[in-house]
């Protein structure tokens, strides 16, 4: 027998990457030396001593009981402490803070907390799919916001209508941004928090790319801004700062609310996570934080190999400033599908479209900072050698 799929399963969204992993799957099957820059995972692998903490507290047989359903305690203060030390941030353990099971859990899980059939999203376009996803889930009404550039990729309020602002219950953010690069200052959380609490908006800053600034700047928290636990929260997963994105762990913090509406759906759905995979997490967030410096300057060093690179041989781009992705604008006569198709076919270079991201991400293609410097110079070089670029000299003379 072959069973239909429901309704809403039908209804989700497309996974408009999955016919580029195709692609490159079968030019690495034919041989090909392809440099993949399309993907999101990071290279690296996990600080030995947290692998060392999940080793030890697999042994414990404690941890092979269901650990507490809402997370442990233990967890959950250094999850506290974390947000204490980084950002001057006080959470209360037990209703400020919820368990996930990696951010996209939560970011997923969380229109189905507050929204009923038919309600309205607020998502930046270009923006992480998995919000769509949620979106869907939910039966929700998703209403983009645009990331222009000359706005430094920050949506702009004034174009929000009013019956659009009135109707929202839910609003995406993302800084550090994927896929643009770009960072928040205080400022706009403080503009954000304004307009949330005029129209009842409840925010979520995912800050998955909470540690990864450049240029000496430690990107803000939501958090940070005053009166941000009224109106939101932020989700946080060890995914990027730990290089622990297998290990599926994160938390949600700010907002009692909405922590005890994620509490409660998870309560129906899971039970918690590994108790080792917690207390390592908490090893993570409290450990010694040397790990996460190196990380951050790995990546630095990497996108000013790229960015220096295609600058050089005439690819006028603008750095990032937080993330490890680059968002370069594509040559006029492309489209953001066509140039990477171009950059495949031609050069063996996998890039992300923009427009995968949303219809604003139309004219820009997403490069991963996730392989080392060597393979970077060698994408810049395969790119020079296509000669579709003009190199740019210096007429000093
Ligand atoms: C913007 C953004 N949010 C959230 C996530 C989810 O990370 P995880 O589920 O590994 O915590 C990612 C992962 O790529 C991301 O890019």
């Amino acid at each position: 027998m072959e069973f239909q799929q429901s309704d809403l399963l039908k209804s989700l969204p497309k996974q408009f990457f999955a016919s580029l992993v195709q692609k490159v799957g079968r030019y690495t099957e034919q041989g090909a030396d392809v440099i993949n820059l399309g993907q999101g995972n990071p290279d690296q692998p996990t600080p030995g001593h947290i692998v060392d903490k999940l080793k030890e507290t697999a042994e414990n047989p404690l941890n092979h009981k269901y650990s507490p359903f809402r997370g442990m305690r233990s967890f959950k203060e250094a999850a506290a402490e974390f947000y204490k030390r980084e950002y001057g941030v006080h959470l209360d353990p037990e209703d400020e803070i919820a368990i996930l099971f990696g951010g996209k859990a939560g970011l997923v899980e969380i229109p189905q907390c507050l929204l009923n059939p038919g309600e309205t999203i607020l998502v930046p376009d270009p923006g992480y799919p998995d919000y769509w996803s949620g979106v869907e889930l939910a039966r929700a009404k998703m209403v983009t916001m645009p990331l222009r550039e000359e706005n430094g990729f920050l949506p702009d309020y004034t174009e929000l209508k009013k019956e659009v602002l009135s109707e929202a219950k839910l609003m995406f953010l993302n800084y550090p941004n994927n896929p643009t690069g770009a960072i928040a200052d205080e400022n706009f959380f403080d503009n954000t928090i304004r307009l949330a609490k005029e129209n009842e908006i409840c925010v979520v800053h995912d800050f998955a790319y909470g540690a990864i600034g450049f240029d000496g700047k430690h990107p803000y928290s939501f958090l940070q801004a005053e009166g941000a636990k009224d109106v939101g929260i932020e989700i946080y997963t060890l995914s990027k700062t730990y290089n622990m994105a297998g290990w599926r762990v994160g938390f949600a913090a700010g907002n009692k609310s909405v922590i005890a509406a994620i509490n409660l759906l998870q309560d129906h759905m899971y039970v918690s996570l590994f108790g080792a995979v917690q207390e390592a997490a908490a090893e993570a967030l409290l450990g010694s934080q040397q790990c996460v410096s190196e990380l951050n300057a790995l990546y630095e060093s990497r996108r000013n190999v790229l960015v220096e690179g295609l600058k050089n041989i005439g690819w006028n781009i603008t750095a990032p400033k937080g993330s490890f992705f680059a968002w370069l604008k594509v040559p006029e006569t492309f489209t953001s599908v066509e140039f990477a198709d171009f950059l495949l076919d031609k050069a063996h270079i996998a890039v992300a479209p923009g427009v995968g991201f949303g219809e604003f991400g139309e004219g820009y293609v997403r490069v991963g900072l996730l392989t080392s410097e060597d393979r970077l110079r060698e994408a810049v070089s395969r790119i020079e050698s296509l000669g579709i670029f003009k190199k740019h000299i210096d007429n000093d003379l």
